[in-house]
């Protein structure tokens, strides 16, 4: 049928209006539907030609694919969205990356946006078009599930690493079939609210929202996101999908999002059913449609109430319109009318979790391991030791190794997917695999779970002891677990769980120098760890190759550079620990705990030091004609090659409201050789020394601006000057 929206050389608005033209009510309202893809799939497609699935995984995306551009009206293709959140880790096969927390430890875009290549290539290979990835939520309360599914604290970090990811998902040209569908969510400050209770109530002022929240979701439309999700959680008593000033005033008209925004899971559901402010379902689609929700996952009763809303006028079909324009635009745009996106079985065979797609894996994997502890030089594992004991419960523990969403689409924590599905974990390198396979004839290796990572009961100290006694090094592997991680997941304490304390302390009991590796979902409280091991590596859910690259640090193949996205406090009573705390607090101390965090916000170590000296600017004076240079020079003053993220921070010493004692504003990662210096030169615009005013509005105030250049957050760790802006208030 040759018509407009079937002609390529037309523009995708030329043939989304031309397609709109020619549609029923039904069919616009059912392409703005998401379902399950594991839910009568059928049914959805026949009655209510629906226009995208979640959770589909495999050969049913071709056949539903099928079943939509053969046997429906218009042929008009599906949309299939999938959690691809670090690496396509539903897929058995595929690439599992690090996590989002990990990799945000790499400091490092490129290496990001590789991630997210590799990703959008292996999920195109299964039929599937879009990833409900970056999260641009900030971990501020370590206590709320989904901390490992963050890039961290920082605003200004998490915008620069999700404007990478979304770069790597959607390439240069979103319609080559190896480009996928980035999410920019979840819209907005889903990370904020009461007790770090997931879902529940964010007390967030306009002004905090503009001057924390909003600048990484500013970034990813600035990056061309092609999607954006609503947060589950109400902003000051208004659920985020039922927030039409957030949606159509701030992102789409103030931040000119042209893509569209997708609720998340039964959002639209959820005000009615959980946040009760509407009496009736019905009422509750009304609101998601006029807020600006463009696409509705997961409300079963969406299409029926949506069709009754439009016939009864009291939705104006026009809004059905705009969110059926913005929906089929972007299917145009991703050229899903052109090429159907069929997985191409060759270059699955080739492809999918190849070598090259597990090197970087292992690539990631080094640049996210944080050394965190190292004393009197035990690391790396040299040949002054000849037997490693490998004790405890996540050193060969492939969930603990992948993290939150792997192992398959409907994995349900209570039931280890393991067993659940068919999800192949042999091409997983577990901790213990990968010191077995380092250690090769030099080393002996001896091996003991040692406890459970829950169950207190589930432990046998006794031949953990045994095991260590005949060692001369012990590396003790500790964390969490999938069940203290995730959505609904938030936690009360920090604290090891299980007997991993236990079996610490009776490992440092042997007297054996006692390495601690952490395999973790988020910062955990260890003082104990920190005051006992003599050394320590945060290596978080690591991937597929978490061993391989586990084991390149431990016997010091690689020098480890990463450095802390996020805080660690010493108890869960101490947060907010975030570095960018705000003046005022009388005292500045608990009466029983002193405020410093057990590891700041930026802190790693190396195998080697890095001296900083010499920081200069370009000008005592800045104005808005040229933008300020900052200029350090950093020394390798170690024997070993190795590469330190060096960090930029402001302070607006006096504002007219309260602004964070510092804030992140550029970040550099340098590679020196032993006495090799270099000078590292940081460009900061105007815009860098701004805040938002009690108006709401970004602004410079004339003053004096601290400038601090360092290793880590830590005030100890910072060169510091001062600059001056001398002009009028300046609004941006
Ligand atoms: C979940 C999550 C969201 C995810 C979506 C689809 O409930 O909140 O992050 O992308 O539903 O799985």
């Amino acid at each position: 049928m040759n018509t407009i929206y079937n002609d390529p050389s037309k523009s995708p608005k030329e043939r989304t209006k031309d397609l709109i033209s020619k549609m029923t009510l039904e069919e616009k309202i059912g392409q703005m539907c998401q379902i399950d893809g594991n839910e009568n799939p059928e049914l959805w497609l026949k009655e209510r030609n629906i226009g995208s699935f979640l959770h589909v995984i495999g050969d049913e995306a071709i056949r539903l694919q099928k079943m939509a551009t053969e046997q429906t009206r218009l042929g008009i293709p599906l949309l299939f969205g999938i959690d691809a959140i670090h690496g396509h880790a539903f897929h058995s096969g595929a690439t599992a990356f690090p996590s989002q927390l990990a990799l945000s430890s790499s400091w490092n875009p490129q290496l990001v946006e590789k991630v997210g290549n590799i990703t959008a290539k292996e999920v195109s290979l299964t039929g599937l078009h879009w990833t409900f990835s970056p999260v641009l939520c900030l971990a501020r309360d370590i206590r709320w599930g989904r901390v490992d599914e963050t890039f961290g604290e920082d605003p200004y970090l998490a915008g620069s690493l999700s404007a990478s990811i979304i770069k790597g998902y959607q390439g240069k040209d979103l319609s080559h079939p190896e480009s996928i569908l980035a999410c920019a969510k979840h819209f907005i400050a889903y990370g904020e609210t009461q007790g770090a209770r997931d879902a529940s109530e964010s007390d967030v002022s306009e002004r905090k929202l503009r001057s924390i929240f909003l600048p990484p979701f500013k970034d990813a439309v600035d990056a061309g996101c092609a999607t954006f999700m609503t947060a589950y959680q109400a902003i000051d008593g208004i659920p985020c999908s039922a927030n039409k000033w957030l949606l159509k005033d701030v992102l789409k008209n103030e931040l000119g999002f042209s893509g569209f925004v997708v609720t998340d899971w039964d959002n639209t559901g959820h005000m009615h059913r959980l946040q009760k402010t509407t009496s009736t379902i019905k009422e509750a689609c009304e609101i998601a449609i006029k807020s600006g929700n463009d696409m509705i996952m997961a409300t079963p009763e969406f299409f029926e109430n949506a069709v009754e809303l439009v016939r009864e006028d009291v939705v104006s079909e026009s809004l059905i319109d705009e969110a059926c324009f913005r929906i089929l635009e972007t299917k145009f745009r991703l050229g899903l009318f052109d090429h159907k996106r069929y997985p191409d079985t060759k270059k699955y065979k080739i492809f999918m979790g190849c070598d090259e797609h597990r090197k970087a894996a292992y690539d990631a994997a080094l640049e996210s391991i944080v050394l965190l502890k190292n004393k009197n030089n035990t690391l790396p594992i040299s040949n002054k030791f000849k037997k490693i004991a490998v004790i405890g419960p996540n050193a060969n523990d492939p969930q603990a190794q992948l993290g939150d969403w792997s192992f398959g689409p409907r994995y349900y924590p209570e039931r280890p997917t393991l067993e659940y599905n068919d999800y192949d974990i042999s091409n997983i390198v577990t901790i213990l695999d990968g010191i077995k396979k380092r250690a090769n004839s030099s080393f002996e290796v001896f091996y003991e779970k040692g406890c459970d990572v829950i169950d207190e009961k589930d432990k046998n100290i006794k031949t953990s002891i045994e095991t260590a006694e005949k060692s001369d090094v012990i590396v003790a592997v500790v964390g969490d677990t999938i069940v203290l991680n995730g959505e609904t997941r938030d936690r009360v304490n920090l604290d090891l769980t299980g007997a991993q304390l236990e079996l610490l302390k009776a490992l440092k009991d042997t007297g054996k120098p006692l390495i601690v590796l952490l395999i973790n979902g988020k910062p955990l409280t260890i003082p104990w760890i920190k005051e006992n091991a003599d050394a320590i590596v945060e290596a978080w859910n690591p991937g597929i190759e978490g061993g391989n690259a586990v084991s390149s640090i431990l016997f010091g193949d690689y020098n480890p550079c990463g450095k802390l996205s996020i805080s660690f406090p010493k108890s869960v009573g101490q947060q907010p620990v975030y570095y960018a705390q705000l003046p005022g607090w009388h005292g500045g101390s608990y009466a029983d705990m002193e405020p410093e965090p057990l590891f700041h916000f930026g802190y790693g170590l190396s195998y080697t030091n890095f001296e900083y000296s010499n920081l200069k600017t370009s000008k005592k004076i800045i104005n808005d004609s040229e933008d300020l240079i900052a200029s350090v020079e950093i020394k390798n003053t170690g024997q070993i090659a190795g590469s330190e993220i060096a960090q930029l921070y402001t302070n607006d010493i006096y504002t007219s409201v309260t602004t964070p004692l510092k804030e992140l504003k550029e970040f550099k990662k340098v590679f020196l050789t032993p006495g090799e210096t270099k000078t590292i030169e940081f460009k900061l615009p105007l815009l860098s020394f701004s805040f938002v005013n009690r108006n709401c509005k970004r602004c410079v105030e004339p003053g004096e601006f601290e400038i601090l250049v360092g290793s880590s957050s830590k005030d100890g760790n910072l060169l510091k000057t001062i600059v001056t802006y001398g002009g009028k208030v300046q609004e941006f």
